[in-house]
């Protein structure tokens, strides 16, 4: 599995070329942006110069989000073209419509099923022009999952949601893995406020000091050992490395039960299961 970076809050130019920089250095291949992050650019600039790194563009993947402000059939198509042009790339590997919503509208309001509907149908046609080589979702539940599969030209290549011990999405899993779609976790630390909840569980800790790692790398190897891609956010070029790490160690199924039995149905990001 391709080690992944994610970049969310990391706004600031110089930290998140940095880090970019120092992740393809540490051996990561994917990034995760998006276009509400606003940093697209900066990751373009990065890109721009993948020799530097002993790189060509193949080598890498890139992930970019539809603003959920920018659902639907034409606007989708724009708004993910000024994408791809701000990471200065002809190509992005996955786009994903960030969260099933949009922006503006009520959650419950049923226009949000027309309008992502549409953003969908212009991610197929971008895909059919060899601009975006994949789709996916992101946040999707399994019941927005029906009613794309329903439509669909293309399946989606991914589903990237919420994902940690607290929110261990069990069904949501065994129905994607059914549907041939990968489950890609963010949040694999619980996001800003989850970690400070996760980083002192004691159940966690205590599994960490069994197998002499941090709490970060158990959390991510929970994560891969459940088959989900992890794409940890730091903006701190010394957790690149222990992230990155997670190879020489194994998890016990029994550890691995006990960590599943953590879980709470806890969101610490918003709940896509209020959106019709
Ligand atoms: N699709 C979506 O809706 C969505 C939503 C949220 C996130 N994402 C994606 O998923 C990525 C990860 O999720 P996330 O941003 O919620 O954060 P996360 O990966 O759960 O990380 C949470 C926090 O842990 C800290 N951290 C990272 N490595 C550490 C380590 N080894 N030791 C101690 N602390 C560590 C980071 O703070 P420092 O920066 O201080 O290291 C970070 O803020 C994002 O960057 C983004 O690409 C997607």
């Amino acid at each position: 599995m391709m080690s992944s970076v994610g970049t969310y809050l990391i706004k600031d130019k110089e930290v998140c070329k940095t880090i970019v920089a120092q992740s393809l250095r540490t051996g990561y291949r994917l990034i995760d942006t998006a276009a509400v992050y606003q940093n697209e650019e900066y990751i373009g600039e990065v890109i721009e110069n993948l020799r530097e790194f002993g790189l060509k563009r193949e080598d890498v993947f890139i992930i970019t989000k539809l603003n959920p402000s920018d659902q639907g059939r034409g606007t989708a198509r724009t708004k993910v073209l000024e994408s791809i042009a701000k990471l200065r790339t002809p190509y992005v590997d996955l786009v994903l419509i960030h969260w099933p919503g949009t922006v503006g509208l009520d959650h419950k309001d049923p226009k949000n099923a027309e309008l992502r509907k549409g953003s969908y149908e212009d991610l197929e046609d971008l895909h059919a022009e060899g601009l975006i080589k994949s789709i996916g979702v992101s946040n999707y539940t399994a019941k927005h999952m029906e009613e794309l599969l329903n439509h669909c030209k293309v399946v989606p290549a991914v589903n990237q949601v919420e994902f940690h011990p607290l929110l261990y999405q069990k069904e949501l899993c065994e129905y994607s893995e059914g549907k041939g779609v990968v489950i890609q976790a963010y949040s694999s630390l619980g996001g800003v406020e989850g970690w400070k909840v996760l980083s002192i569980n004691q159940t966690l800790v205590k599994v960490a000091q069994k197998y002499q790692k941090s709490v970060a790398q158990i959390l991510l190897k929970w994560g891969l050992q459940h088959n989900v891609c992890v794409i940890p956010k730091t903006s701190r070029v010394e957790n690149l490395r222990p992230n990155f790490d997670l190879l020489d160690f194994e998890i016990s199924t029994e550890d691995m039960s006990t960590i599943d039995s953590l879980n709470a149905n806890k969101h610490f990001n918003s709940d896509p299961n209020t959106v019709l």
